[in-house]
């Protein structure tokens, strides 16, 4: 349902993303492991159409998607939280949730019970400024925001930075939750371990390019 084809991007001369091949089946789970410069915030934003690639392809649910914006793409199905989260930090954790539904004007009311009813915290927590919500809490609203768009396919880059081994070990617990509901995944992280654990599928990659892998889809 998802595939990278020799997805190469460059910043000027830097060569971020070397010929990135990737194959995701509908309900899979893959990782892109690599340390720090590895290329794998390059790959996932090209793929979120964040930026643009300078050669291959980028193929979901059967459609070329290469020239098509990032909001078209959430349409599609399409949804990556960025690296850092990215809440909007002086909205509310309300404001924010219902921020991720701008592709689908009329669903936000249930989308939204039903994001309050996964993620109880966030329904404690709705009417405080997202600023104010400790790194873990976050990263839950993140993903919460992200659901809104009702996603078959979620993107996530470095779920875990910065957060203590407790509140990683509970991100993952909810994005194996989510793996359960049949939500196809594709996350980039510097936990390998825990990459190689938790996808049916994981790349490693170095200087911009995967030089091997792990499991298989
Ligand atoms: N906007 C940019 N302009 C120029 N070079 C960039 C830009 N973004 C990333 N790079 C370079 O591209 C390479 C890959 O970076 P990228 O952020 O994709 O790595 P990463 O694997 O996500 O690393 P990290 O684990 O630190 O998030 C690095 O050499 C980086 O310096
Ligand atoms: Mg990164």
């Amino acid at each position: 349902m998802f595939l990278l084809e020799k997805l190469c991007v460059n910043y000027g001369g830097i060569k971020a993303a070397r010929n990135v091949s990737l194959s995701l089946k509908k309900g899979a789970c893959a990782g892109l492991a690599g340390a720090n410069g590895a290329g794998k915030s390059t790959a996932l934003s090209a793929a979120a159409g964040l930026i643009s690639p300078s050669s291959g392809r980028i193929i979901f649910k059967g459609q070329e998607i290469n020239g098509l914006p990032a909001a078209g793409r959430v349409q599609l199905g399409l949804v990556m939280v960025p690296e850092g989260r990215r809440v909007f930090p002086m909205m509310s954790v309300r404001e924010n949730l219902l921020a991720g539904a701008y592709t689908r004007p009329g669903k936000s009311k249930p989308a939204l019970a039903e994001i309050y009813e996964k993620f109880p915290l966030l329904k404690k927590k709705a009417g405080m400024r997202a600023g104010a919500l400790s790194g873990g809490e976050q990263q839950i609203l993140a993903v919460g925001r992200a659901l809104m768009a009702n996603p078959e396919l979620l993107i996530l880059d470095e779920p875990t930075m910065g957060l203590s081994p407790k509140m990683a070990a509970e991100i993952f617990e909810i994005l194996g939750g989510l793996k359960k509901m049949g939500t196809s995944m594709l996350i980039a992280s510097q936990e390998t371990r825990r990459l190689e654990t938790f996808c049916d599928f994981c790349a490693l990659m170095r200087n911009g390019e995967i030089f091997g892998t792990h499991g298989a889809i």
